[in-house]
């Protein structure tokens, strides 16, 4: 079941998503976490490290793992995930490094190291709350539109307009790998919540599509629709189609 709740701003939805991840942390210390890289989720990490540092929460004994991450970027690149995780998270809150994993970009033998990813995330089990922010063209992490919903992580390529959104944190568009390990869909809906972030106009539309419309491996995100428990914490003009379309019922405030 997927419940969208109302926010006027980004930073609104990002605090009400914190205090769901909270809940979550408070209800299990030990809670397996799913962390997601990309603007979206950046005013909830703000959040959760403003609620580590006034006391009212901590991840010590939080496990994580993120969804993906580019192919050919070290960690210590300021646009791989591993980094942004650092610089947005890790950093400014108690988790213990050690237990924070992502797939590395740099492994020699990218198909190895998503056995390796698909084996670890087997022997941690589910996440009990998984992030995920949502691509112009429906991805969550990197599963691309295509014909099929990947069951585990995979050595995937990136479409054009992935290339094209994500040239503007690099120098040029040459830069920007044109490939990724990412989690797969069967990985990412085995969590027991979900929570899916969405921010501005430029998400209007897919988050329409993915949230009420046909469930197709073509947008991916549609998946969701089909999974127990997802709340979307989105601000105003990304809930904007929605709220045309589907009437204030649709929300919840
Ligand atoms: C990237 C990431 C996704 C992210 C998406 C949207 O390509 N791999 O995990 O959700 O882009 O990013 P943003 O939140 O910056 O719009």
């Amino acid at each position: 079941m997927v419940k969208i709740y109302y926010s006027k701003t980004k930073e609104e939805a990002g605090l009400k998503a914190a205090k769901s991840v909270a809940a979550t942390i408070d209800a299990k210390p030990t809670a397996l976490l799913g962390l997601a890289t990309g603007s979206s989720p950046i005013p909830m990490y703000t959040e959760l490290a403003k609620m580590y540092n006034e006391g009212k929460l901590s991840f010590k004994d939080c496990v994580s793992v993120n969804l993906d991450e580019y192919v050919g970027l070290s960690p210590d690149h300021d646009q791989s995930y591993a980094y942004f995780m650092n610089d947005n998270l890790f950093s400014k809150i108690d988790i213990d490094i050690a237990k924070t994993n992502l797939p590395s970009g740099i492994a020699p033998d990218p198909v190895a190291e998503c056995e390796r990813y698909n084996a670890l995330l087997n022997t941690l089990g589910p996440q009990d709350v998984q992030i995920l922010g949502i691509g112009h063209n429906g991805h969550i992490g990197f599963n691309e539109p295509s014909d099929r919903f990947p069951q585990k992580t995979e050595l995937v390529y990136l479409t054009e307009s992935t290339v094209k959104a994500n040239a503007r944190f690099f120098a040029s568009e040459k830069d920007v790998p044109t490939s990724a390990l990412s989690m797969g869909i069967g990985q990412i809906l085995r969590a027991k919540k979900i929570i899916l972030l969405a921010n501005g106009e430029a998400k209007a539309e897919i988050l329409d599509k993915a949230l009420f419309g046909d469930v197709t491996p073509r947008v991916p995100a549609s998946i969701l629709q089909f999974a127990d428990c997802v709340e979307v914490y989105a601000d105003e003009e990304a809930l904007s189609v929605i709220i045309a379309k589907h009437g204030e019922n649709a929300v919840i405030r």
